[in-house]
């Protein structure tokens, strides 16, 4: 049986920053065999009781690319992150979705992360009672049923070599899952289930929010990680800061739920310079 799962994370070793403490950024090599689209969403339309909440979304995502999702508050990025997923309170009313060029709608949450899809929560709640170890190992298990089982000792590498990545202390593994955990806490959690299960998509839901500056560059230095030729990542966020370290392929702007504007790194630069107004102001005139 072949053994699918990198105990090693040797991904992880390479190098995310330059001698003068740059992000190298690193450029995928697609492989011929794999179809290059990972992620299609078709004019989307999702409600949440009875307000339309996503009015029409298209966005594509590419395999081994990064994608910022941006746009002020309550312009419903995080319900597009939850209707991607399958959360059963946010309804899809038109549209659809194709993960791997297959149409996600009729799949439920916990198969679409089997298939290689992946949310950090914006809000991630605690599970007192269930340990961090414990949960991972499940998921890991889980996620790779056809692959031969890791050892202990390579569940233990596995995981000693993520949280060394991600600077956090191991006793975390024992702890259960976010249960008393500070914000910034609660963010490298997330970000250790993905670089441990290696989601083909991941949806980063302002995992960058509430993080000090060190925390920051360890986030960003795990969003670069997970970047490789067969895997993508879509970055929700409000701040231009992670964009320094990470660099997106494609800037996505998302208002009153619908994209109004998409563009390369400089877009964000643009909004923090400007803010969202310009962009309101030319959708009220329209
Ligand atoms: N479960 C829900 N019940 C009621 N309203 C909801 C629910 N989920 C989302 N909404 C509403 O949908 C709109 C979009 O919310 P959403 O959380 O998607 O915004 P967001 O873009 O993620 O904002 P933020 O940047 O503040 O995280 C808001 O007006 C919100 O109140
Ligand atoms: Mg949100």
């Amino acid at each position: 049986m072949a053994k699918i799962i990198n105990t090693n994370l040797d991904y992880l070793a390479r190098p995310a920053y330059n001698d003068v403490g740059r992000p190298i950024h690193f450029v995928p090599q697609r492989e011929e065999h794999m179809p290059d689209r990972i992620l299609e969403i078709r004019d989307l339309h999702v409600s949440v009781g009875d307000a339309e909440i996503i009015r029409g979304v298209n966005l594509t995502i590419d395999r081994g690319t990064v994608h910022a999702l941006m746009g002020p508050n309550g312009s419903g990025k995080s319900t597009l992150s939850f209707a991607l997923m399958g959360h059963p309170k946010y309804i899809i009313t038109k549209g659809d979705v194709f993960f791997e060029g297959k149409s996600i709608l009729a799949m439920a949450p916990h198969e679409r992360s089997l298939a290689g899809m992946f949310l950090c929560f914006q809000y991630p709640s605690a599970v007192p009672g269930v340990s961090v170890a414990n949960f991972l190992r499940n998921c890991l298990i889980a996620r790779h049923k056809n692959a031969a089982p890791l050892t202990p000792k390579e569940f233990k590498s596995l995981l000693d070599n993520a949280c060394a990545r991600l600077k956090m202390d191991p006793e975390t593994l024992r702890r259960y899952v976010n249960d008393g955990f500070s914000g910034g806490e609660k963010k490298r959690l997330e970000m250790l289930q993905a670089l441990v299960l290696q989601p083909t998509l991941s949806i980063l839901d302002e995992t960058d929010s509430g993080l000090d500056i060190d925390a920051l560059r360890v986030i960003a230095e795990g969003i670069e990680a997970q970047r490789s030729p067969d895997r993508s990542v879509l970055l929700i966020t409000h701040y231009q800061r992670i964009l320094n370290y990470v660099k997106p392929d494609v800037v996505h702007v998302l208002i009153k739920g619908k994209i109004v504007k998409e563009g390369g790194p400089e877009l964000a630069q643009e909004l923090e310079a400007q803010g969202y107004d310009p962009l309101i102001n030319e959708l009220v005139e329209a």
